[in-house]
């Protein structure tokens, strides 16, 4: 028998909603990378709208914790603030909380597609195996309130210079028309995680690469702006490439 809990969040879970909180920031401070803030009444807000999955110990004590969102008018809804208490990670609880939260959401919202962006590998492959696929940040909302989410992220910058066409994270993106139009095998994670290890590095260099501080006169005032798109170029070309490699490799 399984030792944990999880189900859609009810009542008797709001008390947690403190401790999540915390679990979520103490998480983003050790990862360095910054997450979407979130209140305890807004944690409270989605269970009280039964869009929160929760896992606790058979005691109830707090295991992990995710909740749907959605953008765009329901066109695209996202699987957000997914957190496990340190002490029961890497024992399959994250994918036991997606894969309730997705099928929460299949039934919530049947024609929506589902997404996420994530640096966590972890994150991609519990994604990959429920069907998503990587795809680049325009395939995904433009709701501005869903990007204001980022405005938290130490990243924040690179996503603004780049005018949201990327950043660190991975968009990646469960479309529910697609899926049943071609039941295509899902993005092989196993198979491509090296490819997309190299490919994270790639994104390092390239994003953090900073423009040089003065220009030698007038005429250079535009040269770091021109390198930006340059640099852009190179990565949106880049990045269709290794769609294709995925594509081909799936
Ligand atoms: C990311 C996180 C939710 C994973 O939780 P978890 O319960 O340890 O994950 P699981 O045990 O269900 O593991 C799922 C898969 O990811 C793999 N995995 C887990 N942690 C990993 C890591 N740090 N690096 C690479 N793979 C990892 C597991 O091996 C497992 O793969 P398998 O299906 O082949 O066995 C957890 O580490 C966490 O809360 N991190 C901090 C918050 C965070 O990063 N949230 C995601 C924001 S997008």
């Amino acid at each position: 028998m399984s030792q944990y809990i999880v189900q859609t969040a009810r009542y008797e879970h709001l008390q947690l909603a403190e401790e999540i909180c915390l679990h979520m920031e103490e998480s983003a401070k050790a990862r360095g990378t910054g997450i979407a803030k979130r209140s305890p009444d807004y944690i409270k807000q989605k269970m009280v709208e039964g869009k929160a999955v929760v896992a606790t110990t058979i005691s109830g004590r707090f295991v992990g914790f995710c909740y749907i969102e959605s953008w765009g008018h329901g066109k695209y809804v996202a699987n957000s603030g997914l957190i496990v208490h340190p002490d029961h990670r890497k024992s399959g609880i994250a994918k036991e909380i997606k894969q309730k939260v997705f099928d929460l959401t299949r039934k919530k919202y049947p024609a929506s597609k589902i997404f996420g962006i994530t640096t966590s590998l972890a994150v991609m492959k519990i994604n990959s195996a429920l069907g998503y696929k990587p795809v680049t940040f325009s395939e995904l909302t433009d709701d501005d309130n869903f990007w204001k989410g980022c405005a938290s992220c130490t990243n924040y910058d690179v996503l603004t210079r780049t005018n949201r066409k990327m950043c660190l994270c991975t968009g990646m993106l469960y479309d529910p028309a697609e899926e049943e139009k071609n039941k295509k095998k899902p993005w092989d994670f196993a198979k491509q995680s090296k490819l997309y290890e190299r490919w994270l590095r790639f994104k390092k260099h390239v994003l953090f690469k900073q423009p040089k501080d003065k220009p030698a006169d007038e005429g250079e005032a535009d040269k770091p702006k021109e390198k930006e798109s340059e640099r852009v170029l190179v990565y949106s070309i880049l990045a269709i490439a290794l769609g294709c490699a995925i594509y081909l490799a799936a």
